[in-house]
């Protein structure tokens, strides 16, 4: 994706065998980058939300075991990489799913081998996640253009939380099909939930698609189900964290509310899924770890001032506590059509099985 006309992925190496990524903490008030040298770098980017979404959580991951092999490529080594990096963020399966294919390309390495093997594998999890999410891109295509096609104005999609490129290692999951279709001259317009605590939608969301010149509006995550009621949502597409075996889906908190307005009002509910992303081990989404994030996420706020100065304010009354679930889990039964690098399935075990 393109920011100021430049080329970036979120994630890169760089000459001197660190990696760079965009702290995303800053955006989209500042476009700032973070150079990580070590596991526990990489441990902290995730934990804090440098980087975030399940793909780039997974790849800033991969990495963290390359610079733990790069400082001693022991097995006890390793261990302590996977399991530093393994309690940084709990819902996303990509985080172990990455930490696993670094494992398996690495115990049997002899310890000369190992960084080199290493940070070979992490670059080919993040340049095979461009692929998977260009794939996504290309299958979800086809449904925006006959949606569009059955439409006078533009075709409006609600999105969720940050499923962009941001959230990926380039053109994200939910978000790459609306590229596509943008780029090919049809006229799309995203309704984009704000997503608090963290707004994501308002401030990562928003700023990717006003970089790529797609319209868009930010709205209250409240307003979905109003809009879906008013027939101003052709679709939903979101993306995911973790789709266990029988197809309910964990994504970020809220996520489950508009599915259920969307399945009242009728609307088209798309779940854009990486191969990744599908725990095949896990038989239904109640098993799914829940991620409790700090309540500050919810009782303060950050954002800029007059000045171009950035501040966190606080917004609740004082000594209230807060509560801060980060995910929910729509069921499958709710029927959010799978739209995954493979194909459209639905969201039962067999529609997944089929893909
Ligand atoms: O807490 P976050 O910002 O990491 O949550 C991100 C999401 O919930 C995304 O929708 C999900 O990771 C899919 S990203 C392609």
């Amino acid at each position: 994706m393109k920011i100021h006309g430049r080329h970036y992925r979120t994630i890169w190496p760089r000459p001197d065998e660190f990696i760079e990524v965009i702290d995303q903490t800053r955006l989209p008030h500042r476009f700032e980058t973070q150079v990580l040298r070590t596991p526990e770098d990489c441990a902290d980017a995730i934990r804090h939300m440098v980087v975030r979404g399940a793909p780039l959580i997974g790849a800033t991951a991969a990495y963290g075991v390359a610079f733990a092999m790069k400082k001693e490529p022991s097995s006890k080594a390793l261990i302590a990489a996977l399991d530093l990096l393994g309690s940084t963020r709990p819902t996303a399966v990509n985080l172990r799913w990455a930490l696993k294919r670094m494992h398996d390309a690495l115990h049997n390495r002899g310890h000369g081998d190992r960084f080199a093997t290493a940070w070979a594998e992490a670059a080919a999890i993040c340049d095979e996640d461009v692929e998977v999410c260009r794939s996504i891109g290309l299958h979800g295509l086809p449904i925006l253009r006959e949606a569009a096609a059955k439409k006078n104005g533009p075709l409006n999609i609600l999105t969720h939380c940050n499923a962009g490129w941001l959230a990926t290692v380039d053109w994200g999951t939910a978000l790459a099909p609306i590229y596509m279709a943008h780029d090919e001259g049809i006229a799309v317009h995203v309704w984009v939930d704000e997503t608090r605590p963290r707004n994501q939608g308002a401030s990562l969301t928003a700023y990717e698609l006003g970089a790529h010149g797609v319209p868009h509006t930010i709205i209250a995550d409240n307003a979905g189900g109003h809009l879906m009621q008013q027939g101003r949502v052709d679709l939903c597409i979101v993306g995911t964290d973790r789709v266990t075996r029988n197809g309910d889906v964990a994504n970020k908190i809220g996520t489950y509310l508009k599915a259920l307005a969307a399945r009242d009002n009728g609307v088209p509910f798309y779940v854009a899924l990486p191969g990744p992303t599908l725990d095949m081990s896990m038989a239904r989404g109640a098993d799914i770890p829940i991620e409790e994030r700090s309540a500050d996420e919810l009782l303060k706020m950050t954002g800029r001032l007059p000045d171009g100065g950035l501040a966190t304010v606080e917004i609740a009354a004082p000594g209230s506590p807060g509560a801060n679930p980060a995910f929910d889990v729509t069921p499958a039964r709710l029927g959010p059509a799978l739209r995954p690098d493979r194909g459209l399935g639905e969201a039962t075990e067999t529609g997944r099985r089929g893909l």
